[in-house]
């Protein structure tokens, strides 16, 4: 099984957007996949019961309370972390996770909140040694402007590229409503901004 993480102690820089687009597209190319939702908002169990019968299937969990095991025969794992973590829920979340992504919107606040997390997860054996990477994911991007050549300036002087970029776009809230993903869609529209997933998914590929 392959666990992977989606946390930030940002609140609304897309963890809850990335967790089911992830656990969609693992559905979707087959593999038996499970959402565990940590947040006490139940976001992603949200969406969940909104999603389609005729979608790709997917199976939640709810570990706002406890950390279960997972279902048996479950080969893809993700995780969906709230904004408020104790540094004890982000070690033991890390250690089950094999990779964690860490989703950042561009702008001053973000990149002060990002920055103490990141500290701190970089404070956890697994990820200080290399075992583990995190990927950054630029989200909300406007491309060519000011706030996203500063967001590579400020990863790049903490030792951190961005793996993706996600654009800014209204199909992310009409998608999350009605419980589907980018990967459930057809169309053209869908299939562009799909293609702004491709490098986390090969990121996450390579390193886990
Ligand atoms: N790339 C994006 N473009 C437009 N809206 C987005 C994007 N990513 C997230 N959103 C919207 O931003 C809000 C917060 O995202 P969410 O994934 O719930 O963040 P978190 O789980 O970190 O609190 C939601 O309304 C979501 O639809
Ligand atoms: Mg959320």
């Amino acid at each position: 099984m392959r666990a992977v993480l989606v946390a930030n102690i940002k609140g609304g820089c897309g963890k809850t957007t990335i967790a089911t687009h992830l656990a969609a597209a693992y559905a979707r190319s087959g593999h038996p996949t499970v959402l565990a939702d940590v947040d006490r908002q139940r976001s992603s169990l949200g969406w969940l019961e909104r999603r389609p019968a005729s979608a790709a299937p997917l199976a939640g969990i709810d570990w706002s309370r406890e950390f279960d095991e997972p279902p048996r025969g479950t080969r893809r794992l993700v995780i969906d972390a709230p904004a408020a973590l104790k540094a004890k829920q982000i070690e033991e979340l890390v250690r089950m996770a094999d990779i964690v992504v860490l989703p950042v919107l561009p702008g001053a606040f973000d990149e002060q909140a990002t920055q103490r997390f990141l500290k701190k997860l970089e404070e956890l054996k697994p990820i200080a040694r290399n075992k583990k990477a995190v990927a950054v994911v630029g989200n909300r991007m406007k491309a060519r402007t000011k706030a996203s050549e500063r967001l590579d300036a400020f990863l790049g002087g903490l030792g951190h590229a961005v793996v993706a970029r996600l654009r800014d776009s209204q199909i992310y809230a009409d998608t999350a409503a009605a419980g589907l993903s980018l990967f459930d869609l057809t169309g053209k529209r869908a299939a562009e901004h799909r293609g702004d997933w491709d490098a986390l998914l090969t990121y996450i590929d390579e390193n886990v």
